[in-house]
């Protein structure tokens, strides 16, 4: 797998990211057992393995169980943590812990959240602090000063956004000192937005396009790594059909299918190819439990998809050929 530097203090960081939040036994109050620690030291160890070494987490994922396990296995395996980029997010209350869903990027939510984080991963620090969604009631320099001190505290090493455009990361960063490193959002073969916006440009079809505009280019010149959430598509192209698929899920399935085996390679690869084709060196956060998925998807580095399977896979996604 190609090693990409996310950042330039962060040069050792691996293309691909695995995502946690299926860890933990689930989204119940049920505490996390002692077969969820299991299968989270297996997953980790089977990622290092691939060469796969930055691990993405948040306060929330399966409300708090997927750090705890996490925390575990560094406990009992504390060598594992200097093999690790450890990320987390804080900024969501969920539901049912909260009476109402919501953001808060409030100083206090942030410094008890964090804390929080730490205390269930049983480490002093994580190495990306991620704030997972924009709060629209959010103080900036309030904000803004309580992440420097968390920052100075040495609690976490980097900043990064989840689901910010543009804009909001131009403000947030006008207030802070610490350099936001990276963006999260939903990008995929079935999620294509980010590829739509760039070239719908004084289209109608353009206003269709969920991405906001001129992000990718921002983060790409500020230096800031855009890492993408479910590029797997959930499995919707690779084995898990969505209830009533559409004719274009069909055929984007067939020909992933066919393409696995022109390649030598497997569907979940040529997923996840057709993602790192795109020159601004986007990180998949994969986010499958399962082993043998992970070593497919540690193979994508490998398939360098000719230009015209790329846009053949977009136009059979999209259901049309490009305007
Ligand atoms: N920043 C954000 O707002 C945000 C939001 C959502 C997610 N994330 C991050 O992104 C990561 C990935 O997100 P994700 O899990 O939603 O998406 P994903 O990686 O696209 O999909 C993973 C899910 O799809 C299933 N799947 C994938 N391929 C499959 C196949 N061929 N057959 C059957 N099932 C298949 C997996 O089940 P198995 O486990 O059985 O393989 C798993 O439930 C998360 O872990 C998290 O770290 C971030």
């Amino acid at each position: 797998m190609t090693e990409i530097p996310i950042h330039d203090h962060y040069p050792q960081a691996s293309q691909l990211v695995y995502g946690c939040m299926g860890l933990g036994g689930g989204w119940s109050d049920v505490p996390a057992e002692e077969k969820d620690v299991k299968e989270a030291q297996q997953i980790i160890e089977t990622c290092l393995e691939n060469k796969i070494n930055v691990f993405d987490l948040a306060d929330i994922y399966t409300f708090g169980k997927a750090e705890d396990v996490v925390g575990q296995v560094l406990k009992a395996t504390p060598s594992l943590r200097k093999k690790m980029v450890l990320q987390t997010k804080v900024g969501i209350k969920l539901t049912p812990t909260h009476a109402v869903k919501q953001y808060d990027l409030s100083p206090e939510w942030i410094t008890s959240a964090l804390n929080s984080s730490l205390r269930r991963l049983q480490s002093e620090n994580v190495d990306v602090l991620f704030l997972h969604r924009p709060d629209p009631l959010m103080d900036l320099d309030d904000s803004a000063e309580a992440l420097e001190k968390l920052h100075k505290q040495g609690k976490f090493s980097h900043l990064a956004v989840s689901n910010m455009h543009a804009g909001q990361i131009a403000w947030l960063q006008s207030a802070i000192s610490v350099p936001i490193i990276a963006n999260q959002l939903q990008m995929s073969l079935q999620h294509a937005d980010f590829v739509e916006e760039s070239i719908t440009t004084n289209m109608k079809e353009g206003s269709q396009s969920g991405f906001p505009r001129g992000t990718m280019e921002f983060c790409e010149q500020q230096n800031i790594q855009l890492q993408a959430w479910s590029p797997l598509a959930q499995g919707i192209f690779t084995g898990k059909p969505s209830a009533s698929p559409s004719p274009a899920e069909l055929a984007t399935t067939k020909l992933i299918g066919q393409l696995a085996n022109r390649y030598s390679s497997n569907p979940n690869a040529i997923l996840l190819a057709w993602l790192l084709k795109h020159p601004f060196n986007i990180q998949p956060v994969i986010g499958t439990t399962h082993i043998g998925r992970i070593k497919e998807c540690a193979q994508a580095g490998k398939v360098n998809l000719s230009r015209e399977d790329w846009y053949l896979l977009f136009q059979t996604a999209r259901g049309n050929e490009v305007p």
